[in-house]
């Protein structure tokens, strides 16, 4: 591949800055200064050190953000403020998607990636890929709730798979945990039970929980041992 294209793939420099700085002489590789951007490179075997920093090729990003209420989980929206623009020009080239979706005014853990077959794996329901939400909701659960969502409810001409609900003491908040993503599902469980969602935020996915130091908006790189995880839930 090029060496303008392996640089960018690390994460470090969008393909232009990765260009730029490579013909300014910032990119050695195999310890010999290197100045055409189209150079071609194996990421397996050439030891690329750019400004200074030894390069790990990436195939594939993975990241986790702590979505904020008001942004629509695509990757582009005319109208709307959009998941990817919370993320860094080097990242949005690549092409990153939210693996599923959260309603607009639902918060907490997206995973984004360019990984398409992890992704579409990862939401197969087939897969019970499990995802637990916190919630808060407009009047108490009845004491038969959890037991409605352990049965598999029936939204429409839909039946869901079992879902296991806690509650609060108080019974006005808890946990939800899905292992399929319909639309609106939490939203329209609730509504199932004459009760509604005041507040929906996603706490883990597959087992990783979202990091409590990222702000709403903030990201980060998934951990080696998380994208371990993820691959061995969707694979
Ligand atoms: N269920 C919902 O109703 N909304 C979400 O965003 C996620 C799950």
């Amino acid at each position: 591949m090029r060496l303008d294209k392996l640089i960018s793939d690390a994460g470090v420099a969008t393909r232009k800055e990765a260009a730029a700085a490579v013909r300014a002489g910032q990119a050695t590789v195999n310890g010999t200064v290197v100045r055409e951007p189209d150079r071609k490179v194996d990421p397996g075997r050439d030891t690329v050190v750019f400004r200074g920093t030894p390069l790990v090729y990436r195939q594939f990003v993975y990241v986790m953000l702590n979505k904020p209420a008001g942004y629509v989980s695509a990757t582009d929206d005319r109208s709307l403020p959009y998941v990817l623009e919370l993320l860094p020009p080097e990242y949005r080239k690549r092409g990153l998607f939210p693996v599923g979706r959260l309603d607009r005014d639902t918060t907490g853990l997206l995973i984004m990636t360019d990984d398409g077959q992890t992704a579409h794996r990862a939401l197969s329901p087939r897969r019970h890929v499990e995802k637990v939400y916190s919630f808060t909701c407009l009047a108490p659960l009845p004491p038969d709730a959890e037991a409605a969502f352990a049965a598999g409810m029936t939204l429409g001409d839909e039946i869901c798979k079992p879902a296991r609900l806690s509650p609060s003491p108080d019974r006005l908040s808890g946990t939800v945990a899905l292992t399929e993503g319909k639309y609106h599902q939490i939203k329209r469980m609730f509504e199932r039970l004459d009760n509604k969602i005041t507040s929906l935020s996603r706490e883990t996915f597959a087992g990783i929980p979202l990091d409590p130091a990222l702000a709403p908006g903030e990201w980060r790189d998934l951990t080696e041992e998380e994208i371990k995880t993820l691959l061995a839930a969707a694979n």
